[in-house]
């Protein structure tokens, strides 16, 4: 996820950019630039200013001082392919230095472009996928700009928002989009473009919206819309009224809401070109002998922990390696029997949690092979470890994990379809799996639209003390995972438990006042769930349920259906209610989602 602004006018074009790359940092802030067309005796020439680091280095740059022009575009990254780094950082420019391009998304081909480009004579300086945008513009320009954009994307899979600019074409701005945010906000003799509505929001209240492989052409005194087939297109402008810090927020109220409403997004970018039906996984695994482990550790803190509870079933299932997850604070002091036959993985969201990297560091030192699935790139995991695999979630900024969460369990299943298919375990199963996994994007957007119903449920119960969740099997996985949501944003105490463990003690605190949420997912464990809601709610508890079977029963209070999955992934879904339970809870007790006390969002310390 990076943030994206343009602005073609009649003032100084910098200025206007750097504001609007400043209110978009929340989508990426390890390197930021911009490309501006300034005047040069009759003509134009490009300058582009760029660098490593938040937008405030950028804005002390001297170099934009001497930046005059009105037509310009600009970045904040959030990197995705390629440390973060000057040369990767965008603008990019195309091999003339006639096109300059910012990009947000991810090009899931790009491997397979820059071979094209090579092949053809091109150099490509940068680690990025991006940077095969303007040398493909190039390549498909032919005096049309617009066919060669349309051209262009064609060639491109995956997602993007780019803008365009060239002194071939001084008075415009050229921007499409595929899968990524773009807006275009209108102003008098001024035009603004930007991934969010905040950016410009000080501009103007006036946008258009972009669909789907839509083009646009951005000048001063016109805004023009085409289709990817160049079908000229029109749209309605769109009126926003949004107050200072709601727009910061892209309307949500807080952070940790926009990131659960991201998750759609966020695991279709992490499942990118990674998994298709038609070939094998390819994680860039190919030197790790597999049938060399007998065992398979996790270990990880926190929702990352949950993540591989999450997962352990499906390692176990299709590569049928025994595994364990294990706290890193445990892990670390507690002489685990490893070696060179044991695979580590670790996960963890921040890639900087110094009981992960500790542990990370036992691991090597036995000579275990060593994972790891960050998100952020180029953090102190990912520099440790021997492999690592990102999650593309983009910057999570509130504390409580909800995206980094359902990436990190989807990612860990594309590595277990990775070991599965080395070890040779391919089957009729495994390919169904792999249709599940795929269906995970809209489904988990499907699930959004429980929310109602969650909030609804916690509207009645905010006030009390104690709060159980239960289920079995990876029904019980998901259960941690939304108690200690639960836990963390909303101060009440909560536990999870396997739902058969219940009647061994746990029980003996149910009574009235007391709220059980049950998971129930898994059709072989389904009914037995049921039986032990139904002893809960004999002892007075109030009772929700998550389920995607066909549960008829009046004494739950209520029933959040979910769409059906494979059992191994139903976590991913069902965490949706419950991350939206734990911040409708939070909300009714007027907390700071965002900023629980007493945590930090990157536990740097033992
Ligand atoms: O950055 P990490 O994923 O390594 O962080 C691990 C935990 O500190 C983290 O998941 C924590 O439990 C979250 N606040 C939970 O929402």
């Amino acid at each position: 996820m990076c943030g994206i602004v343009g602005y073609i006018g009649n003032k100084k074009a910098v200025p206007v950019l750097i504001n609007g790359l400043l209110s978009l940092e929340y989508r990426g802030y390890d390197s930021a630039g911009v490309a501006v067309l300034n005047p040069n005796n009759s003509d134009y020439i490009l300058k582009v200013v760029k660098d490593k680091g938040r937008v405030k280095i950028l804005q002390d740059n001297s170099e934009l001082e001497t930046i005059t022009g009105n037509v310009g575009i600009a970045h904040t990254r959030w990197a995705t392919h390629g440390m973060p780094s000057k040369v990767n950082s965008h603008p990019h420019l195309d091999n003339s230095g006639k096109f300059a391009v910012v990009h947000n998304g991810i090009i899931e081909n790009y491997v397979d472009l820059r071979k094209k480009l090579l092949d053809n004579g091109y150099t490509l300086y940068s680690d990025t996928d991006t940077e095969v945008i303007p040398n493909l513009i190039h390549m498909n320009y032919n005096g049309d700009i617009l066919e060669a954009v349309s051209k262009t994307m064609k060639e491109l899979k995956g997602s993007y928002a780019i803008e365009v600019i060239s002194p071939l074409f001084a008075d415009k701005i050229i921007v499409a989009k595929k899968d990524s945010p773009l807006v275009v906000g209108i102003g008098e003799d001024e035009n603004f473009i930007a991934s969010d509505i905040p950016a410009v929001l000080a501009h103007t209240n006036n946008f258009y919206f972009l669909d789907e492989q839509e083009i646009a052409v951005v000048e001063k005194n016109l805004v023009k819309f085409y289709d990817i087939n160049l079908n000229e297109v029109t749209k309605d402008i769109k009126n926003i009224e949004w107050d200072a810090e709601s727009s910061e927020k892209n309307g949500y109220e807080d952070y940790m809401l926009k990131e659960i409403y991201e998750q759609p997004q966020a695991i279709r970018e992490t499942i990118g070109s990674r998994l298709s039906l038609d070939k094998k996984v390819s994680l860039g695994l190919e030197n790790v002998d597999f049938k060399a482990f007998n065992k398979i550790y996790i270990v990880a803190c926190g929702t990352a922990m949950h993540a591989g509870i999450a997962s352990k079933y499906a390692f176990e299932k299709f590569c049928k390696i025994p595994t364990e997850v294990d706290m890193a604070s445990e892990f670390r002091y507690r002489n685990p029997l490893i070696d060179e036959h044991t695979l580590c993985i670790f996960i963890s969201q921040s890639g900087e949690t110094a009981d992960t990297i500790a542990a990370l560091r036992l691991a090597k030192e036995a000579g275990s092979t060593t994972i790891s699935i960050v998100n952020v790139i180029g953090s102190s995991i990912t520099r440790l470890s021997d492999y690592t695999l990102y999650t593309h979630a983009g910057p999570e900024i509130a504390v409580a994990s909800t995206k980094a969460y359902t990436c990190q369990v989807t990612l860990l299943n594309i590595l277990v379809i990775n070991i599965a298919e080395s070890l040779g375990y391919e089957s009729k199963e495994l390919n169904s799996f792999k249709s599940s996994l795929l269906e995970l994007p809209d489904k988990v957007k499907q699930t959004l639209e429980t929310n109602k119903l969650v909030k609804d449920f916690a509207d009645k119960v905010y006030t009390q003390k104690d709060l159980y969740f239960i289920g079995r099997g990876t029904d019980y996985a998901v259960s941690m995972e939304g108690s200690l949501k639960l836990k963390e944003i909303s101060y009440i105490h909560s536990e999870a438990y396997a739902a058969g463990e219940l009647k061994h003690g746990p029980i003996a605190l149910i009574e009235n006042g007391v709220t059980v949420i049950g998971i129930a997912t898994n059709p072989i464990t389904t009914e037995k769930t049921l039986s032990n809601l139904e002893e809960s709610i004999t002892r007075g508890a109030s009772v929700l349920v998550v389920t995607n079977q066909n549960i008829k029963n009046d004494k739950i209070d209520y029933i959040i259906n979910v769409p059906e999955t494979d059992s191994i992934l139903s976590p991913i879904i069902s965490v949706i209610p419950l991350q939206l339970f734990a911040y409708y809870i939070a909300k009714n007790k007027n907390l700071d989602v965002d900023k629980p006390r007493n945590l930090a969002k990157s536990v740097t310390v033992e």
